[in-house]
C-alpha cells in the first residue's frame, strides 16, 4: 500500500523543530513506519547543495541561482528518497518542501510564485505532498521568541521585513491550496499545538 508524503512548513521561530520532534515521538510510539527528512538536503547530494546555499560566504549568489539550487536539491530528494519510501508504504515527514521555495524565493525574494513553480516543475516529477502542516505565527512574534533565546543582531533586525514577506507568501498559499495545507495556530503552548498536530495527522493516517 502507498504511504503518505507530509511536509512541514513555517517561518523562523514558529516552533516547527520542536513540533516535529514531538510528532516523531508520537508516531514512533504508535508504531508508524515513518521516515523523517528535510530540505534543503535529505540526500548526500542534497546535503552538499545545502552547504553551498547556506554558506554565508556565498554573498554574490543570484536569487535565480539560489532558487535553482533549492530545486536541484529537491529533484534529487524526490527521486532518491521520497518516491521510493512512499512506494514502500512509509509515512514520509519532510521539514520544508516546495512551499518554502514559493514563500522564500517567490514572495520574500520577489521572484514571483509562478516563476518559482515553473522552476520546480521538473524537480517535483509530479510529486506533491498529501498534506502540509503550516505553523502559523506572525513574524513579529517569531522574532520575539528568538530574541528570548539570544540578542538579535543588526542583520536579523533588517530581516524582519523579509520574514513578513515570507509569512504573507505562506498565507497566500493557504488560500490557494486549502485542501492540502492545514494551518495550525502556533501562538499557543507547545502542548496545545502538538495536540492539534496529532489530530490533523491522525485524520490523514486514520489512527
Ligand atoms: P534551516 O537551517 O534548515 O532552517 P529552518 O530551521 O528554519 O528550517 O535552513 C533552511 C533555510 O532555507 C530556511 O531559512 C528556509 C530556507 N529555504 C528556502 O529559502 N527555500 C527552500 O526551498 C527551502 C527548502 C528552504
Amino acid at each position: 500500500m502507498r504511504g503518505k508524503f507530509i511536509t512541514i512548513e513555517g517561518t523562523d521561530g514558529s516552533g516547527k523543530s520542536t513540533q516535529i520532534g514531538l510528532l516523531m515521538d508520537y508516531l514512533n510510539k504508535k508504531g508508524v513506519d515513518v521516515l523523517f527528512t528535510r530540505e534543503p538536503g535529505g540526500t548526500p547530494i542534497g546535503e552538499k547543495i545545502r552547504e553551498i546555499i547556506l554558506d554565508v560566504n556565498n554573498r554574490e549568489m543570484a536569487p535565480e541561482t539560489e532558487a535553482l539550487l533549492y530545486a536541484a536539491s529537491r529533484s534529487q530528494h524526490v527521486r532518491e528518497k521520497i518516491i521510493p519510501a512512499v512506494e514502500e508504504g512509509k509515512i514520509v515527514i519532510c521539514d520544508r518542501f516546495l512551499d518554502s521555495s514559493l514563500a522564500y524565493q517567490g514572495a520574500a525574494r520577489r521572484m514571483g510564485m509562478e516563476t518559482i513553480m515553473e522552476m520546480n516543475r521538473a524537480a517535483l516529477g509530479g510529486v506533491m505532498p498529501d498534506l502540509t502542516v503550516f505553523f502559523d505565527l506572525s513574524p513579529e512574534k517569531g522574532i520575539l521568541r528568538k530574541k528570548n533565546e539570544r540578542a538579535l543582531d543588526r542583520l536579523e533586525q533588517e530581516k524582519i521585513d523579509f520574514h513578513k514577506r515570507v509569512y504573507d507568501g505562506y498565507k497566500q498559499l493557504c488560500l490557494k491550496y486549502p485542501e492540502r495545507i492545514k494551518a495550525i495556530d502556533a501562538d499557543r503552548s507547545v502542548e496545545e499545538v502538538h495536540l492539534e498536530v496529532r489530530e490533523v495527522i491522525d485524520g490523514l493516517l486514520g489512527l
